[in-house]
């Protein structure tokens, strides 16, 4: 079929409903989405707006009820590439207990690389390289269900890293963390994906969690309500308050700056570094 991109994510009208014994739910709305590998995009909505059922259709545990989802040109609705599929695009839940399953952390991590039948020296640097990847190294050999939240959280990670997907699927990762495992999760997403050069989708209902993304797709009762970079979904205050979407504090001030005339730099991420910023100017 002519149209299907290798190296990309393509959703191409798509639509979503649920159907229950006597209504109808529609979750998402004629979505029109290209994702380039290497990007990190964030998608930020309300409860409800219709994120996880994007997750859950990028992998294909949703079929789209109509359109199309391509992973790199292979359709999540065909069941010979739905494998494949999987083994390119990795997912992360908000609730690590339900992905961990095995008694000692190294086990959980090298059990997606033994069931595509690696060999064991294979899996073995694989299991050294996600653990280094995510900095639980010396968690090894600890049993899952005894290490926090946070931790929990990078072992996850570090079980989908493992399968060395392309593309990372992160729905609501950070919701039950406190905030320092919260930050650390981030800026191992951002290393990922620097560094790895793994697609990050990450998928929050914070727009604080989604300062790293290049590129933001705002849902709203299951359509792309707004999209840009995080300077410019975040600047268009009259918009995002008529969905009573609250924007970044950093964001606030990054514009009460740009109003008296000067130009804040797009990389300005955290507020320490606009005050820095500010000093200098
Ligand atoms: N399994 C389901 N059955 C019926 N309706 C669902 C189901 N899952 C989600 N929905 C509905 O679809 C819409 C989008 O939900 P969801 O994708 O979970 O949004 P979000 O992740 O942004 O909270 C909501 O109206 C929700 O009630
Ligand atoms: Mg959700």
């Amino acid at each position: 079929m002519s149209g299907r991109a290798e190296n990309m994510i393509q959703l191409i009208d798509v639509s979503k409903e649920y159907k229950m014994a006597d209504s109808c739910r529609v979750a998402l709305q004629h979505i029109n989405l290209t994702i380039s590998e290497g990007e990190y995009i964030g998608i930020l909505g309300l409860n409800q707006s219709g994120k996880s059922t994007l997750a859950r259709l990028l992998n294909g545990l949703l079929k789209p009820t109509t359109g199309q989802v391509l992973i790199n040109g292979m359709a999540t609705d065909s069941p010979q590439e739905i494998r494949q599929i999987r083994q390119l695009l990795g997912m992360v839940f908000q609730n690590p207990d339900n992905q961990l399953i095995c008694p000692v952390v190294e086990e959980e991590i090298a059990f997606g690389p033994e069931n595509l039948g690696l060999p064991p020296e294979e899996v073995n640097k694989r299991v050294d390289w996600a653990l280094e990847l995510v900095g639980m190294q010396e968690m090894r050999y600890h049993a899952p269900h005894l290490l926090s939240g946070g931790q929990k959280q990078k072992v996850a990670l570090a079980s989908v890293l493992a399968m060395q997907p392309r593309y990372l699927v992160l729905d609501e990762p950070t919701s039950m963390l406190d905030p320092l495992s919260r930050r650390e999760i981030l800026e191992h997403l951002c290393r990922i994906n620097q560094e790895n050069h793994i697609t990050i989708i990450l998928i929050s209902h914070h727009p604080e969690d989604l300062l790293d993304a290049k590129r933001l797709i705002l849902l709203h009762e299951g359509s792309i309500y707004m999209q840009g970079t995080p300077k410019e979904v975040f600047k268009d205050m009259e918009k995002l308050k008529a969905i009573g979407l609250k924007r970044p504090g950093l964001y606030q001030l990054i514009q009460q700056v740009e109003e008296e005339g000067y130009r804040i730099d797009d990389n300005i991420k955290t507020i320490p570094q606009l005050v820095e910023m500010i000093c200098r100017i």
